[in-house]
C-alpha cells in the first residue's frame, strides 16, 4: 500500500467534519480574481453553493495560467484520429491563441456573459476550443452528443435557448460519415427557439452548405478577423456549462455546473484520485458529449497542466483492438480512462492481447474505468493484461467527478473486484432503507449522499430549482438520491448494483427507457408498450421493446417491429441501439395498472424473479416468458 498526502482516512474524515477547511485548502490550487472569503453557503438549503462572492475564470485556469507559469511550449492537447488518419499536437500557447480568437469570434456574434452556446461536434479539437472559448467569456456551453437525433437536439435547443450554435459539418463513425448540418437544420425546424447564428466547422469528409445565419468557423478564425477575447471574470457560482442527461421521463435534465466549485473539485481530483499532475499525459477515451469527456478530456487535465489525448476512434476496428496500446505507446500516456465496455470489446476481439506484444506501454501507471458496472471478469482481464492497478470509479453526470474510487493519489487502498472502492473525500455515502434509515453493512438499499454535496457537483437543474429538489433532494430529507441501488460491506467498500429507476446504461451511454417508450407510444398502431434494459455481454445492457397493438391493426408484426426500431433510431438517435422490439398480446401489470418492468427484466436476465402479489393476471407472464428469454 502506498501512501501520500497523509492518507485516505484522514482526508476523508476532515472533508466531512470540516468541509470549509478542507475545500478552502483545496481552493488554493486555483487562480482567483477575488479569493474565496466564504467556502460554503447553506443559507438556501437544500440547495448549497460553494465559494459565494469569489471570482475567477475557468479558461484562465485551464490555459493562460500555465502559459504564464512557463508551460507555453508544453503540449496541452493531442488530437489522435484514426478515423481520418490524422494526428496533431497543440501546445498550451497554441490552444490559448485559438481559444482566445474563437472567443473573440463569439463576442463578435453578440455572445456575452451568461448567454448559452450549444455545441454539437464530434471529437475534434474545435469542440474543446469552443468549450474553453465559452468559459473565457463567461458564456454557458451545452455540448450535445453527436449520436443524438434531431428531435433530441431540438429539445435541448428549446431548453438551453442558445444565442449561437457551434457545429461541425460531420462526424465520422467507422462505418459512415454522419453529416451534422442536415441534422442541425432539422432540429432547428423542430425547435421553437431560434439561435442568432450557427457557426459551422467545415471538415473535408463532408462539407456543409452554408445558408442564412450560418457562419464559417474558418472565417471567424482568419488572422485579425476579430480581436482575441480576454478572460471575463465570473462569479464562482456562475454557471460554466449545462449538460443534459437522461432522466426517467422523456425530458432530459439540464445539469448545471458552476465555475469555482468545479475548478476546485476537478483540480483536486486530478491529483488525489487520478494521480496526474503537470506534464503528465491522460488519455480519456470517451466523448466530449458526455460528462467523462467534459471532466477528464477537457477541464481536469488542462486545469492540472497535463496533456490530454483527444481520440477520435473506437477501441476496436479503428483499425484493430490494439489501438489503445498504440496511443499509450506513441503519446507516453500515464493514465487511461474509459468505460468497461471498451475493454470488453478489446478482450472479445483479442482475448490473449496479442496486439499488445511489441508495444511499449511502460509509461502507463493506472487504468481508470467508469460509466457502468465493472464486471469482475473484465477487471481481472484488464489487470493481468496491463499489469497496472485497474481503478473502478462510480459517479454520474450529476456529480461531475467520482463519488467512489480508490484514491491512488492519496493512498492506494486494496482493490476489491466488483466494487468502485470507497467514498471519495467530500461524499458521505450511505445506503438507506425506504424509510430513510441508514442500513447496516451488506444490506442492499438506495445509495444516497448526505447533503451538502461537495464542490463540483450539480448546482441545480437549468433554470429549474424546483425540479432539482423534486428529482434528487426530496425522497429523503437531507440526502441526495443517486438513483443507484447497492450496499456497503464491513470495510466501507461500496457495491453499486444498478439503477433503481428507468435509466439504463448501454455501452457506458446513459439512456432513458421512458423516452424510448414515448417514441413507441406515439406510433398509431401501438396501444401500450414497455422498454426494459436487459443484460448484454458486450455493452452491459441493451434495450428491448415490447408493444401491444391496438385492436384492428392488421400490419404484419415483423413489418411493424422493423418500423418501430427505425422510428426510435430516427427520433432518439443510433446511440439508443434499440434493435429488438416484440409485438406481444399483453404486458404484465399490477392491479393498479403499473407495468411490471422489473419482473420482465429479471426474467430476461435469467436471474431470480420476484413477482409482486399485486399482479393482475399471472398467465400474462407465462406467455411472455419465452419471448423475454429469447434475448439470451
Ligand atoms: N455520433 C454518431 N453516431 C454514433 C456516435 C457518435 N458520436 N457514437 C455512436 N454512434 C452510433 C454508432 O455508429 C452505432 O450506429 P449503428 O447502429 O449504425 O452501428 C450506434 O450509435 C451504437 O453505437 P455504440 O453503442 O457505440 O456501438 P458500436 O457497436 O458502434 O460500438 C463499442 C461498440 C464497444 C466499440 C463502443 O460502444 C465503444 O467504444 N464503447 C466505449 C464506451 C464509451 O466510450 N462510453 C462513453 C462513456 S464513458
Ligand atoms: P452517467 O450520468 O452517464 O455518468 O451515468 C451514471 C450512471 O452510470 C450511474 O448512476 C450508475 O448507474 C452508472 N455507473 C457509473 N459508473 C459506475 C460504476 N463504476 N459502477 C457501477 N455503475 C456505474
Amino acid at each position: 500500500m502506498t501512501s501520500g498526502q497523509g492518507g485516505y482516512a484522514g482526508a476523508y474524515r476532515q472533508s466531512l467534519e470540516d468541509p470549509a477547511a478542507f475545500w478552502g485548502e483545496a481552493a488554493r490550487s486555483i487562480h482567483w480574481i477575488r479569493r474565496p472569503q466564504q467556502v460554503l453557503d447553506d443559507s438556501r438549503a437544500p440547495i448549497h453553493r460553494w465559494f459565494p462572492g469569489a471570482r475567477m475564470n475557468t479558461c484562465y485556469n485551464a490555459l493562460d495560467r500555465h502559459v504564464v507559469a512557463g508551460r507555453a511550449e508544453q503540449t496541452a492537447l493531442i488530437h489522435d484520429s484514426p478515423v481520418t488518419g490524422t494526428k496533431r499536437a497543440y501546445s498550451y500557447a497554441q490552444l490559448l491563441d485559438l481559444t482566445a480568437r474563437f472567443a473573440g469570434g463569439l463576442e463578435a456574434l453578440g455572445v456575452t456573459k451568461g448567454d448559452t452556446v450549444l455545441i454539437y461536434m464530434p471529437m475534434v479539437p474545435e469542440a474543446v476550443i469552443a468549450m474553453l472559448a465559452c468559459a473565457r467569456i463567461g458564456a454557458v456551453h451545452s455540448v450535445v452528443f453527436g449520436g443524438f437525433a434531431p428531435a433530441e437536439l431540438a429539445v435541448r435547443i428549446d431548453d438551453a435557448r442558445p444565442r449561437v450554435v457551434v457545429a461541425a459539418s460531420c462526424g465520422i463513425e467507422p462505418s459512415r460519415v454522419i453529416e451534422y448540418k442536415p441534422l442541425l437544420d432539422e432540429a432547428l425546424r423542430r425547435s421553437e427557439h431560434r439561435p442568432d447564428f450557427s457557426v459551422i466547422f467545415q471538415r473535408p469528409q463532408a462539407k456543409a452548405e452554408l445558408t442564412g445565419n450560418d457562419v464559417d468557423w474558418a472565417t471567424l478564425m482568419k488572422p485579425n478577423a476579430v480581436p482575441p477575447a480576454a478572460c471575463v471574470p465570473v462569479e464562482a457560482t456562475d454557471p460554466l456549462y449545462v449538460l443534459y442527461t437522461s432522466g426517467t421521463t422523456g425530458r432530459p435534465k439540464g445539469i448545471v455546473r458552476d465555475n469555482g466549485g468545479h475548478a476546485v473539485a476537478l483540480a483536486w481530483s486530478m491529483q488525489a484520485i487520478y494521480g496526474i499532475g503537470p506534464g503528465d499525459t491522460m488519455f480519456t477515451a470517451s466523448d466530449v458529449g458526455w460528462v467523462v469527456g467534459h471532466s477528464y478530456i477537457v477541464y481536469g487535465p488542462l486545469l492540472a497542466g497535463a496533456t490530454t489525448v483527444l481520440y477520435e476512434g473506437k477501441p476496436v476496428g479503428t483499425p484493430d483492438a490494439g489501438a489503445f496500446w498504440r496511443v499509450v505507446e506513441e503519446h507516453r500516456v500515464n493514465a487511461v480512462f474509459t468505460a468497461p465496455t471498451a475493454f470488453r470489446a478489446i478482450r472479445r476481439a483479442d482475448p490473449s492481447a496479442e496486439l499488445l506484444a511489441g508495444r511499449d506501454i511502460s509509461s502507463l501507471r493506472t487504468l481508470f474505468l467508469a460509466g457502468e458496472r465493472l464486471d469482475p471478469e473484465t477487471y481481472r482481464w484488464a489487470s493481468s493484461t496491463l499489469g497496472v492497478p485497474v481503478v473502478d470509479n462510480w459517479w454520474q453526470t450529476e456529480t461531475g467527478w467520482p463519488i467512489c474510487a480508490n484514491p491512488i493519489g492519496l493512498e492506494q487502498l486494496p482493490l476489491k473486484a466488483g466494487s468502485p472502492s470507497v467514498p471519495v473525500p467530500g461524499y458521505d455515502v450511505q445506503v438507506l432503507d425506504p424509510a430513510g434509515e441508514v442500513l447496516p453493512p451488506n444490506t442492499e438499499g438506495a445509495i444516497c449522499i448526505r447533503l451538502p454535496l461537495p464542490p463540483g457537483t450539480l448546482a441545480t437543474l437549468w433554470q429549474d430549482d424546483e425540479r432539482y429538489v423534486a428529482s434528487y433532494l426530496s425522497a429523503f430529507e437531507g440526502w441526495y438520491l443517486s438513483g443507484d441501488g447497492g450496499y456497503k460491506d464491513e470495510d466501507g467498500y461500496v457495491f453499486v448494483m444498478g439503477r433503481t429507476d428507468d435509466v439504463i446504461n448501454v455501452a457506458g451511454h446513459r439512456l432513458s427507457t421512458g423516452s424510448m417508450e414515448a417514441v413507441l407510444a406515439a406510433h398509431p398502431a401501438v396501444a401500450e408498450c414497455a422498454v426494459i434494459g436487459v443484460h448484454d455481454e458486450l455493452k452491459g445492457q441493451q434495450p428491448r421493446g415490447f408493444v401491444v397493438l391496438k385492436a384492428g391493426v392488421d400490419e404484419p408484426a415483423a413489418t411493424l417491429e422493423a418500423e418501430l426500431v427505425e422510428l426510435v433510431r430516427s427520433e432518439i438517435g443510433a446511440v439508443a441501439s434499440l434493435r429488438r422490439i416484440d409485438v406481444v398480446t399483453a404486458l404484465p401489470k399490477t392491479r393498479s395498472g403499473k407495468i411490471l418492468r422489473r419482473t420482465m427484466r429479471e426474467i430476461a436476465d435469467g436471474g431470480e424473479v420476484s413477482v409482486p402479489g399485486t399482479i393482475e393476471d399471472a398467465s400474462v407472464l407465462d406467455t411472455l416468458t419465452p419471448v423475454l428469454r429469447a434475448s439470451r
